[in-house]
């Protein structure tokens, strides 16, 4: 059995004050017996937040990283800074990184190798834009994306360390959420290409979540799909429907 995770982005909001309130206001709440749950906040937040969680078994997260080990890179984040803030998790190649970041399914590679070589946990994002979806070469899309991001990556790894996040473009932050049977679909689908990757013991295993307008209104049927696995929480994660959507 594959145990869920829900996974909080706060992407770009909550000054370090404001995260600090908001966790410490929702840590003792939040059930950690039958779900894995991480918390993404900005970088400036991470090493508090981490204090804030220490007692819980609530894992810290990252929202992003840079995969080269140090040195002149202005503005960026190593791998051994996010080890050294206690971070577990990190989102790589998330749709905002991808369209308004230029970033590349290399560059995603590039970062899922460097989190990889210090024992961290990558959660790849994947999914289609809605022009994608109506001319039909969504799934093309998705297979492209997993195959680069995971090019030379062994099955060990993958089964050990990565979570997958089928992340429709559409779906994200627009309040139109996938239907429970559309998300199912393509997480199917995802775990079928890593069945023919890497085989069934990685495919079994691999755990593969479900983002995109996430609320305590569709999170449980959502979560109750056999191939959905758990969930990324961008805006319900910034507030009390937090709470609701990881003890459903
Ligand atoms: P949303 O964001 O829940 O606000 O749609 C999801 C995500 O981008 O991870």
């Amino acid at each position: 059995m594959r145990k869920k995770l829900i996974v909080g982005n706060y992407k770009m909001n909550y000054t370090l004050i404001q995260a600090e309130n908001f966790v410490e206001s929702i840590k003792d709440r939040i059930n950690t017996n039958e779900v894995d749950v991480a918390i993404c906040p900005n970088f400036v937040a991470l090493d508090r937040v981490q204090n804030i969680i220490e007692d819980t078994n609530i894992s810290l997260g990252a929202q992003n990283v840079y995969y080269e080990e140090k040195g002149a890179y202005t503005g960026e984040t190593s791998v051994d800074m996010l080890v050294a803030a206690g971070v577990k998790y990190c989102i790589v190649g998330h749709s905002e990184r991808r369209e308004i970041f230029s970033e590349t399914d290399e560059i995603v590679n590039l970062k899922i190798k460097a989190l990889l070589q210090k024992d961290l946990y990558p959660i790849l994002c994947v999914g289609e834009t809605l022009k994608q979806r109506e001319g039909n070469v969504y799934k093309e899309h998705i297979k492209n994306q997993i195959d680069l991001a995971l090019r030379d990556i062994d099955g060990t790894q993958v089964a050990r360390n990565i979570t997958i996040a089928y992340e429709p473009i559409w779906a994200i932050g627009t309040g139109k959420t996938a239907t429970s049977e559309q998300a199912e679909e393509i997480c199917k689908y995802i775990r079928d290409i890593i069945d023919e990757k890497y085989g069934q013991s990685v495919s079994n295993t691999i755990r593969i979540l479900y983002g995109g307008s996430v609320k305590p209104k569709n999170s449980k049927e959502i979560l109750s799909m056999e191939n959905i696995d758990g969930a990324l929480v961008g805006g319900a994660s910034l507030t009390e429907d937090f709470v609701a959507i990881v003890n459903y």
